[in-house]
């Protein structure tokens, strides 16, 4: 297996603070059907180099929590932050640049271009950003993760389990310090989702970089060195070095 030759440029902030977070995090829904406090006054703050695990029910949050957290979404009250970047006081242009810059976000729902092909998807974060392709780095992601031969073919022309890896070399070719997924093993066989999480686990002990990803499986908070769990919007739970056996048992108290 190839190894990662460069390690990802300094992290924004000092090494021994969070390298991202929440102070009293909210975020809530006015619908038709009445009001939802999807993520409710959250505060935690993120070790550099960690690979945190997020779980929790459907609908308690997960997924809103990391989207305020990359900042693609606005909260209600309270603010996330990146380094010394703290969403509330910024604007759009300014978390934009962040993001581009810092951070790289895997969907649940993929969000690949249809009429990009696969290599096109993956080269688009570093041509908004007007950075050059490591092509050495390039060759790395798509043979890491199983592409390399599926690099011509749009998105309705592969698998999820495709399509999900794609999504991922495209959150990963930045090199960002921060890597957000939304349930990254969620379309992917149990050998291909082993295979991720074990790559994720050395590019986070290894070279540094921040993983924090959404899961519904417990076999994947093994990988982990903290799993968060939430329910109702809030973080109810907080295990170092999660077992499979300790969140299932925490899973089904809560279900
Ligand atoms: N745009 C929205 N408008 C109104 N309510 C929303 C919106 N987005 C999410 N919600 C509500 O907020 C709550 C949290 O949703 P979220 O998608 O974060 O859950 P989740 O934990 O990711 O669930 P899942 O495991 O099913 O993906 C849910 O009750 C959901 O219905
Ligand atoms: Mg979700």
């Amino acid at each position: 297996m190839t190894t990662i030759t460069r390690q990802p440029a300094a992290a924004p902030g000092p090494a021994n603070q969070p390298i991202c977070g929440a102070h009293g995090l909210t975020k809530v829904y006015d619908t038709d059907a009445g009001r939802v406090v999807a993520v409710d006054n959250v505060s935690v703050g993120i070790a550099p180099g960690s690979l945190t695990a997020i779980m929790g029910p459907s609908g308690s949050g997960k997924s809103t929590l990391l989207h305020l957290l990359a900042g693609l979404d606005r909260a209600t009250a309270g603010t996330a932050f990146v380094g010394p970047h703290v969403f509330a006081r910024m604007s759009e242009s300014q978390i934009t640049k962040v993001r581009r810059d810092h951070l790289g976000f895997v969907f649940q729902q993929f969000n690949l271009l249809p009429t990009l092909n696969a290599e096109q998807n993956i080269r688009l974060p570093l041509e908004l950003a007007g950075r050059k392709a490591d092509e050495e780095y390039f060759r790395f992601v798509v043979d890491s993760l199983g592409i390399a031969d599926r690099l011509t073919h749009r998105p309705s022309q592969l698998s999820g389990g495709q399509q999900q890896r794609v999504a991922i070399a495209r959150a990963l070719i930045t090199r960002p310090h921060v890597v957000f997924a939304d349930e990254p093993t969620g379309s992917l066989d149990s050998k291909a989702g082993h295979a991720l999480l074990g790559y994720l686990q050395r590019a986070a002990r290894d070279h540094g970089q921040t993983i924090i990803m959404v899961t519904h499986d417990p076999l994947a908070v093994a990988y982990a060195s903290r799993a968060l769990i939430l329910l109702d919007g809030r973080i109810v739970d907080d295990i170092a070095f999660p077992s499979a056996q300790q969140v299932m048992a925490r899973m089904a108290e809560l279900t």
